[in-house]
């Protein structure tokens, strides 16, 4: 491709599709040869991100660490870290537009994003434990600091980047698909098309749905968080060939992927009643028919009925005040630095706080390599979640 101008035609992004990541596969395909997958989580999960490695790491592991140690040439430090102070000042409001918008919108995958995201079955039985490694690898990465030299972020993300290549090994070898082997109109499982879509869902629609939330979002505020992501997605192997340049292009890309792979599959149902029931689990249960009504709202009604959600019941007074309330806080963060840092402290502790909790039930060292995958997920019983 010799300019950006046609990321989001079917030739280009039918490419993508058949593109995975060439140097973590690597990686991993030797780790496993070598039988040196645990040895390598010990290493991962000791490691300070100051990059000493023991002397005994596999040496491809090694090598993988090594050459993914950098950011790009050229990052501008200064733009990322603006975008990373805007994410603090609105981490509350970045939780709720992640989990209602942009985690769900990635089970409209319908065609081997859902079924992959099921196959592993973290999804639905282990919910609490994927939820807290989600939130703990966003506050790494857009945490201040989080992608400097020795960062949290970069060696999380890496290590992310490690168990993606691991399950898309076992999802190319597993017979547990509907015909006995991976399909291979799906594209190569996690492949640089649906990992750039996952990127965009993580800024484009996440400041989307913090504008729908009633935060005042400003053109340079969206620019900046695609940039951040785009630089994380860098470290996570998305090959800079298929990153949109800015929001215009994003929309165009992000519009094309849901021409080309959203809609309802029994996996993405399914996802979606455990996500539900997971935040559900969270609020009082008078509160339960509020998270239907709030991922509705912030998904648009295509996609709440590609995922069998109604907006039905009356809780539209409810999402007006958590709209009032959050546009009363970026008032407040708007008229003083003081109050925006009291407001960055506050957003971070609260989201750290629902990160422990969740992790407190299987505390042990987050982001390891899996060794294999879970069966296929279960036909979903009924399409319906809780109505108030
Ligand atoms: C920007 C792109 C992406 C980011 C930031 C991201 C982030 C993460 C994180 C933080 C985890 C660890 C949490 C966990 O254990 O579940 C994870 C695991 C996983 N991701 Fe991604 N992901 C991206 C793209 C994708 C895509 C495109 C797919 C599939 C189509 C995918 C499939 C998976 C699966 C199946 C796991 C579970 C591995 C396991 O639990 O052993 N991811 N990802």
């Amino acid at each position: 491709m010799t300019s950006n101008s046609r990321l989001w035609s079917d030739a280009t992004l039918d490419r993508f599709k058949r593109s995975a990541d060439p140097l973590a596969d690597d990686c991993i395909a030797a780790l496993l040869a070598s039988g040196d997958v645990e040895h390598a989580n010990q290493v991962l999960a000791h490691l300070d991100g100051n990059g000493t490695l023991p002397a005994d790491t596999p040496a491809a592991l090694a090598a993988f660490l090594a050459e993914t140690a950098q950011l790009p040439e050229g990052t501008d430090a200064v733009r990322l870290q603006r975008a990373q102070a805007f994410f603090t000042t609105y981490g509350a409001q970045f939780g709720v537009s992640l989990l209602c918008r942009s985690l769900p919108v990635l089970y409209t995958g319908r065609q081997g994003g859902a079924q992959i995201l099921a196959s592993t079955g973290k999804l639905t039985e282990h919910f609490e434990r994927r939820a807290s490694e989600t939130l703990r690898f966003i506050l790494d990465a857009a945490q201040p600091g989080g992608l400097a030299p020795g960062g949290a972020g970069l060696l999380t993300i890496r290590k992310v980047r490690l168990m993606h290549a691991a399950i898309r090994h076992f999802a190319r070898m597993s017979s547990n698909w509907p015909t006995g082997r991976w399909h291979v109109q799906w594209g190569e499982p996690i492949n640089q098309e649906e990992l750039v879509g996952t990127m965009l869902a993580f800024s484009l629609e996440a400041m989307a749905g913090l504008r729908e939330l009633g935060v005042p979002v400003t053109r340079q505020d969206m620019e900046d968080q695609l940039y951040l992501w785009k630089t994380i997605g860098y470290v996570l192997g998305i090959t800079p060939a298929a990153m949109p340049r800015d929001i215009p292009e994003a929309r165009k890309v992000w519009k094309a992927l849901a021409r080309r792979n959203f809609g309802a599959s029994p996996d993405g149902i399914l996802l979606t009643q455990a996500h539900v029931a997971f935040l559900q689990q969270n609020l009082p249960a008078p509160a339960h028919g509020l998270v239907p009504a709030l991922m509705s709202t912030l998904l648009g009604r295509r996609n709440a009925t590609y995922l069998g959600l109604h907006s039905g019941g009356n809780w539209e007074w409810a999402i007006a005040l958590l709209r009032l309330l959050f546009r009363i806080k970026a008032r407040l963060a708007g008229s003083s630095h003081t109050a925006q840092s009291f407001m960055g402290l506050y957003g971070h502790a609260l989201m750290e706080g629902l990160q422990q909790h969740w992790a407190g039930k299987d505390p042990g060292k987050p982001f390891r390599i899996p060794q294999g995958m879970g069966g296929p997920a279960a036909t979903p019983a009924t399409v319906a979640v809780s109505q108030p």
